[in-house]
């Protein structure tokens, strides 16, 4: 994904972690030219996972993050667009308050980490981008993805949790969250 901007400059690293404060690194901290330049990318990624998803509207875009704690890690390729650099996609995180039922029918209350969105650009889909991008959030968050809840997954999110992390098995809910057989272990049950 490119940009009429040089998106080297917005992030220095190859995975950048944003939050509420819509700062990637230290260049773009009390630089609003920068953080404009960082809005519009995330809009627009926000509208591209949205459309892959045939979703009406977009969940992520860059007065979502502001006002939401959520996390998301963007990927970029530094060396295309003759070094100006690419943007690859995204994964955005968040903590949510659940009730989840486990394999008895049993509720639990939980809050854990849940993927919302993630998103990688149609042209550099299959490369491994996506694997690198959620291997990268899992050390970041030291956490297994078995622990984790889906929010609404993608049978293209299924596929990929079923090839990288051996999720196959899911519990049945009543929401639009999925988790897997492995989530109840060591939890809480709710009276
Ligand atoms: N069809 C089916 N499975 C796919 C596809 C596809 N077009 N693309 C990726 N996958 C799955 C497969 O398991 C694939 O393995 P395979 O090629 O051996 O079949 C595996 O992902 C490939 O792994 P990566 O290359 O690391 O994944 P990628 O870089 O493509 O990123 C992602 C995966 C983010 C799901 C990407 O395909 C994408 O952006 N899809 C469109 C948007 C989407 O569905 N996002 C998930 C929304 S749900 C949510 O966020 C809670």
């Amino acid at each position: 994904m490119e940009f009429p901007f040089d998106i080297n400059q917005l992030f220095s690293e190859r995975i950048s972690v944003m939050d509420q404060t819509l700062i990637a690194g230290r260049k773009s901290a009390g630089r609003p030219d920068l953080q404009a330049h960082i809005a519009t990318v995330i809009d627009e990624l926000g509208r591209a996972s949205a459309k892959a998803q045939q979703l009406t509207a977009p969940i992520t875009s860059a007065s979502k993050l502001q006002s939401q704690r959520h996390q998301l890690y963007l990927l970029k390729d530094g060396e295309s667009s003759g070094g100006r650099g690419v943007v690859v996609g995204f994964l955005k995180v968040g903590y949510k308050k659940l009730f989840l039922l486990d394999r008895q029918g049993v509720h639990i209350e939980a809050e854990p980490l849940c993927v919302l969105d993630f998103y990688i650009a149609e042209n550099l889909q299959r490369n491994g981008y996506g694997l690198e991008l959620f291997d990268f959030m899992l050390q970041h968050k030291n956490l297994e993805p078995v622990l984790m809840a889906y929010d609404r997954p993608s049978p293209k999110l299924l596929s990929f949790l079923a090839k990288h992390y051996c999720l196959t098995q899911s519990v049945p809910q009543v929401n639009n969250f999925v988790v897997f057989e492995g989530f109840f272990l060591n939890r809480t049950v709710v009276q």
